[in-house]
């Protein structure tokens, strides 16, 4: 049996705020368990619901030397589908009305804490795992942590790790005068050939130089992130780290997402019977956030984050336009104020046409992957995506800019060989993106029964977790030996 642990800031069913928690919840359960004890550490955040914490049980605590105190470390437990989750609790770091603050130092504070925090608890839990796999910036000083100062110890002694990129726009940066005295690295760690990074200290990079493997989320975003337009600057780094980079790309958890058995709708549907039965999700979508009830109303869906990273930019520009098109958009989001007053105000203007939902749901997020017709995902960069995922599982059919995951799972439309399972366009430019979106209008309203056997091809898709387990599985077994 090989002990693998995982350490993250989220993960499903605790606490989300975006893919991630999605991956760090779904692909342990996946992982093959008769060779693999998968486990999976995050921070106890006292915001997380109520029912989540109630599953949770106290397992130990003590105190640990961090940022010149000495801090109160509690661990607590739970499982999840056979999974084991350790939740590592301090109110006065992880406290807070959401999992992530806008204080960037704070963040990094709450953040080195953590990681060293995740390899504190190993021995107080008793499980010692052969290979830690540290998800973004978040854990990016776990692998520093462990070459600094554990290794040394017989305990930790040959335990391998590995850095998944999920976004790698975000960092962890500040200057490295600071970044020393709360981590207690020593001068050693801040050169530019280890954490430091145009003159701060960059805790993602760490975990890059020193993890034994970086993977990424899809293999079109292992390549792009070598480049200066997706390198966030460490384009020069991975581009060295080649051969110890590989690009894994997300699954979805089948069962969560399945139109047939999806507890959030009112009207199951499946392959078979979606020409019939999809429809009545659309009908009961458009009552409830009073656009016009038609039937036959191309209704594109959107369900994200409100940042720059998604394409906004080129949606807002485009609106008026669109809007004088035969068509629907339900939005669900939250992020940038701008983002959603632009919504808000469409959603006034266009009353019967566009509806904003400027909140966070996973009910209503089911509900647009199964009403809508098409879903909108025209991203600037996209590590992976999974909302595209979801969208193909419930038969509707994605519009996407090729890019990232977005390339590798989405397949664009081909009229004259009848293949394809959704819509795309290459270039980051509005009109690209409209002219995609019309392409996508004619075939629905002209061509329905081409459009159907697109929506047959996107459900019989598999974006499951199986083939990409399996990969990560090989990696384990290649690093652990
Ligand atoms: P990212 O991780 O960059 O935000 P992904 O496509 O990988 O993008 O994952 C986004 C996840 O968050 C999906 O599960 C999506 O359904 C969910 N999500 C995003 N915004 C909302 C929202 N407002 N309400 C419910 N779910 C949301
Ligand atoms: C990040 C990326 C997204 C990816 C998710 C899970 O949030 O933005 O593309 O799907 O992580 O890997």
């Amino acid at each position: 049996m090989k002990h693998i642990l995982f350490a993250a800031s989220e993960g499903v069913p605790f606490i989300k705020t975006g893919g991630l928690a999605d991956v760090v919840g779904s692909l342990p359960k996946c992982i093959d368990r008769e060779y693999f004890d998968v486990r999976v550490v995050m921070p106890k955040y006292p915001c997380m619901r109520q029912e989540a914490k109630d599953r949770m049980t106290f397992v130990t605590s003590f105190y640990m030397d961090f940022n010149f105190k000495s801090e109160y470390v509690g661990v607590m437990t739970a499982e999840v589908d056979g999974v084991t989750f350790y939740f590592i609790d301090n109110e006065s770091y992880f406290g807070g009305m959401r999992p992530y603050g806008d204080d960037t130092l704070w963040e990094i504070t709450k953040f080195a804490f953590f990681s060293k925090a995740v390899l504190s608890i190993l021995p107080a839990v008793g499980f010692r795992p052969e290979l830690i796999h540290c998800h973004d910036w978040q854990t990016g000083l776990v692998p520093v942590y462990l070459k600094e100062r554990f290794q040394g110890n017989e305990f930790y002694h040959g335990i391998k790790t590995v850095m998944t990129i999920h976004n790698l726009k975000f960092q962890g940066k500040w200057d490295v005068k600071t970044v020393k005295g709360i981590t207690g690295l020593s001068d050693y760690f801040f050169t530019p050939d280890k954490l430091e990074f145009n003159k701060d200290a960059n805790l993602l990079k760490g975990g890059l130089v020193y993890a034994d493997a970086i993977t990424t989320v899809s293999d079109t975003y292992a390549e792009e992130i070598k480049t200066d337009f997706y390198g966030e600057g460490l384009n020069g780094l991975l581009s060295a780290r080649k051969a110890d980079l590989r690009g894994i790309v997300n699954g979805i958890d089948y069962d969560e997402f399945n139109p047939q058995t999806d507890e959030y709708l009112t009207y199951k549907y499946n392959a078979d019977n979606f020409r019939k039965e999809k429809v009545k999700n659309k009908r009961e979508l458009q009552k409830r956030l009073n656009l016009e009830q038609d039937d036959r109303r191309f209704m594109i869906g959107i369900v994200s984050r409100l940042t720059d990273q998604k394409g906004f930019d080129l949606i807002a520009y485009m609106m008026d336009e669109l809007c004088s098109d035969s068509v629907q958009l339900v939005v669900l989001g939250t992020g940038e104020e701008r983002y959603e007053n632009m919504f808000r105000h469409y959603d006034w203007k266009y009353a019967d046409k566009v509806s904003a939902n400027i909140y966070y749901s996973e009910e209503m997020s089911h509900k647009i992957y199964a009403g809508c017709d098409a879903f909108l995902m025209p991203s600037l960069f996209e590590p992976c995506g999974l909302s595209q995922l979801m969208a193909l599982r419930y038969g509707t059919i994605p519009i996407v800019r090729e890019t990232g995951g977005l390339k590798d799972t989405v397949e664009p439309y081909n009229e004259y060989e009848s293949t394809g399972t959704g819509f795309s366009f290459t270039n980051y430019n509005a009109h690209e993106m409209l002219a995609a979106i019309r392409y996508a209008e004619r075939i629905y309203y002209d061509r329905k029964r081409e459009w159907n056997k697109m929506v047959d091809r996107a459900m019989a898709a598999d974006f499951s977790w199986h083939v990409s387990a399996r990969k990560y599985q090989e990696m384990y077994d290649w690093l652990i030996g």
